[in-house]
């Protein structure tokens, strides 16, 4: 009995002293094997009880209990203060400042033709205009039918459309916007005055080329009010004209057709190149065409439930493609497609 309460102290405080020394949690691990494990030296004492008369064995137990008791309760607070430390340690080593400089993976910038639309439509929401959207793929009606472009009228060849069905459509230009917006504003009982501009994709069965795109990208402009003329819409497209291209810039109006605005017009604009002299950019002309526009016809009014009587307006189709490619001296309308980033790279 005395035997074995020496050797349990012995183990013990020899216990003690080696936990107090452990750096890590192997150590600890190793402390475990070596005292609680199947042949550890806490169970070799246990196994010493079996020389105990059976009198001695209670009290025995108890003192075995105990001390056993006492040491996990030792080693499970070391394991704990370990364990602690360790995951302090690794949060220590693996800290990352995030205020350090890195490698400068580039950053990316808006696509040109965007960019030209926002800038435009910038223009225009200086100028009062609010910004309108609408479907590209839409209804013959609105496309061409109520735009004075019935079935079989000759415009309908000119803007090659790819139809998908007898009256749905890839709206082949934004002057179906025209008519969505005044319907929508007489439908419920609204009156004029309207402007707005509406920037999207057009589609048209052209083979793609240097200056051909099955699909680009007009902005439209619609006002309508009491007493709009053409000196307005005139007045409107110069001021434009010098906030996008610079105050040099000057307008130029050649009589043109569209079923939807009388009178019509084709509208020039300086080169911004060469700035009228004749460049290669204008091919020598001193002028690029950039958008068609016109009074809004009479019919087109009426259309859309707006008393041709007592109000008038005007309507132009801004090409973003041609006043991008011509600004940035882009040859090739492909490469505005391609998305090469070679070529992105010099826009930002
Ligand atoms: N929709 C015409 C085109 O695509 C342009 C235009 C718009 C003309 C508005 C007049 C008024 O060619």
């Amino acid at each position: 009995m005395s035997d074995l309460r020496e050797s349990l102290n012995q183990t013990r405080e020899e216990f003690e002293k080696k936990i107090k020394e452990i750096q890590n949690l192997a150590d600890i691990e190793k402390i475990r094997v070596e005292y609680f494990g199947k042949k550890g030296k806490l169970t070799g004492v246990l196994r010493g009880m079996g020389n105990l008369t059976p009198e001695e064995r209670p009290e025995a137990g108890k003192m075995v209990n105990e001390v056993r008791a006492k040491m996990e309760e030792v080693f499970a607070q070391s394991q704990a203060k370990m364990k602690a430390l360790e995951s302090s340690y690794k949060l220590k080593k693996e800290v990352i400042d995030v205020t350090l400089p890195t490698h400068y993976e580039g950053c990316g910038a808006r696509h040109p033709l965007n960019n030209a639309i926002n800038e435009i439509c910038d223009i225009f929401l200086g100028l009062g205009y609010s910004i309108g959207e609408g479907p590209e793929v839409e209804y013959d009606k609105y496309n061409f039918e109520l735009l004075r472009i019935p079935k079989g009228h000759p415009a309908r060849d000119t803007q090659d459309t790819f139809y998908v069905s007898d009256n749905i459509l890839l709206r082949t230009q934004t002057s179906g916007m025209q008519i969505r917006i005044m319907e929508e504003l007489t439908k419920n009982g609204g009156k004029p005055p309207i402007k707005v501009v509406c920037p999207g994709k057009v589609y048209r069965q052209d083979t793609l080329d240097a200056t051909h795109s099955p699909v680009f990208h007009q902005i439209e402009g619609l006002v309508v009010d009491k007493g709009v003329t053409m000196g307005d819409l005139v007045g409107s497209l110069r001021l434009f004209a010098k906030k996008l291209f610079g105050e040099n810039t000057e307008v130029r109006l050649r009589p043109h057709h569209f079923p939807f605005t009388e009178p019509s017009v084709e509208v020039d604009l300086t080169c911004w190149k060469c700035g009228g002299k004749g460049c290669n950019v204008c091919k020598g002309e001193g002028w690029i065409e950039v958008l068609g526009a016109g009074m809004v016809h009479p019919e087109v009014l009426e259309n859309c439930g707006i008393d041709s009587s007592v109000y008038s307006g005007f309507a132009f189709g801004i090409g973003v493609e041609r006043t991008t490619m011509g600004r940035y001296g882009i040859d090739d309308i492909r490469l505005l497609y391609e998305n090469d980033v070679r070529f992105l790279k010099q826009f930002k």
